[in-house]
């Protein structure tokens, strides 16, 4: 508990630490075209984390054996990433964690359990911030509905990047919400260069400007600056609510195609986007920054499924597109296009219990068609 002299303080202090995160942004990029060696970390997170990312493990270890063997692809375990281990060092991701992490150049990673209250950070918030990795990329793609979005989350600001920050005084409690315009242009321009280089020719914007008028305002108005930048990419803005409602609404919802979003909402619209898709299960996510970048499901750990003992019929088809996205970063897209094909053709269906098939039979059956 603090007194307002204190929560003064704090925010000053808070200021100043967001100023030097903007000053210290480093935008030198990873070049995986040209790169000899690409060194990929699987981490296996908490819950069904170990079981679906073995599976997508042992399916990258399939697609890409020959260039392990000539040594251009390195696969590499992480150990320690669990909740027992961060508890135990009181830090979201360990000291020797975090290096082994940044001995990477991307990593596939398994959802991993934040305790709710208390000070510690979700370890996912924490990657995303050590690492940089500012645009978390999550396609939605529904053919038969005609749908096709790319949602383009900003992925290191907003309310995450203070949410275990905030100061508590007697009888309130207050959290922050940051937006730099570094931060806004990059991942604005992140989401206008996907839209160009894939022939998309619209673009939403999506906020709550008419409430969080600093931040989303900063966010919309910036948004709008690097548009002009785009002469064949239309704009449009929407607020977070409406735009909730749309994604349920045809015709309109046809004509989204890449949607550019602060953090919060990003998070819960692409939950939404991915049930429409099928289930938060069926969604791979991409965490993006110049040097690094982690990818993953997008859903948690699911310890109620554990707890039921029906851990093994947890659903990998989330992780192995985050695999696959993972391939199209590293600039290996053919076996990123064999997996997605063997994924639409697969046999093997996951149903979550007995009536399906376990995940290592789903793995096995799609490393089959590989
Ligand atoms: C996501 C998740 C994370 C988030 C959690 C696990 C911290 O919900 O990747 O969408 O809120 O970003
Ligand atoms: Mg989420």
């Amino acid at each position: 508990m603090m007194n307002v002299n204190e929560a003064c303080e704090a925010f000053k202090k808070l200021v100043e630490e967001q100023l030097a995160r903007v000053a210290a942004m480093d935008t030198t990029k990873t070049d995986f075209a040209t790169k000899k060696t690409v060194t990929i970390g699987v981490i296996d997170g908490d819950g069904i984390g170990p079981i679906i990312t073995t599976a997508a493990a042992r399916v990258l270890e399939k697609l890409l054996a020959d260039e392990v063997a000539a040594g251009s692809i390195v696969i590499k375990q992480i150990q320690g990433l669990t909740i027992e281990n961060r508890m135990a060092c009181g830090k979201a991701i360990p000291d020797d964690v975090l290096a082994e992490i940044k001995s990477c150049d991307v990593l596939l990673k398994g959802p991993t359990t934040t305790p709710h209250g208390g000070t510690m950070e979700s370890a996912n918030v924490a990657m995303r911030r050590e690492l940089d990795l500012y645009a978390n990329c999550r396609p939605v793609c529904i053919p038969e509905k005609n749908i096709d979005w790319m949602f383009y989350r900003e992925n290191t600001e907003g309310e995450y990047v203070l949410g275990s920050r905030g100061v508590e005084l007697p009888g309130m409690a207050v959290d922050f919400k940051v937006t730099t315009d570094a931060g806004t242009r990059r991942i604005v321009r992140a989401a206008f260069e996907y839209a160009k280089n894939n022939g998309k020719t619209h673009l939403s914007v999506v906020t709550k400007a008419n409430i969080m008028k600093k931040t989303d305002g900063k966010f919309t108005a910036i948004a709008h600056e690097i548009a002009k930048d785009y002469p064949g990419i239309t704009v449009e803005d929407y607020y977070i609510d409406i735009m909730t409602a749309n994604l349920l609404k045809d015709p309109l919802r046809q004509q989204f195609q890449v949607i550019v979003l602060p953090n919060l909402y990003g998070d819960i619209i692409t939950d939404e986007a991915a049930q429409i898709q099928g289930g938060v299960g069926t969604a791979g996510s991409a965490n993006i920054g110049d040097k690094y970048a982690m990818f993953e499901a997008i859903h948690g750990s699911a310890p109620r499924m554990i707890e039921r003992g029906m851990g093994h019929y947890a659903n990998p088809a989330s992780i192995i597109k985050a695999a696959a996205l993972l391939l199209r970063h590293i600039c290996r897209p053919e076996a990123a296009a064999k997996l997605e094909d063997a994924m639409a053709n697969c046999p093997a269906v996951i149903t979550g219990n007995e009536s399906g098939a376990t995940c290592e039979e789903y793995a096995n059956a799609l490393i089959e068609m590989l």
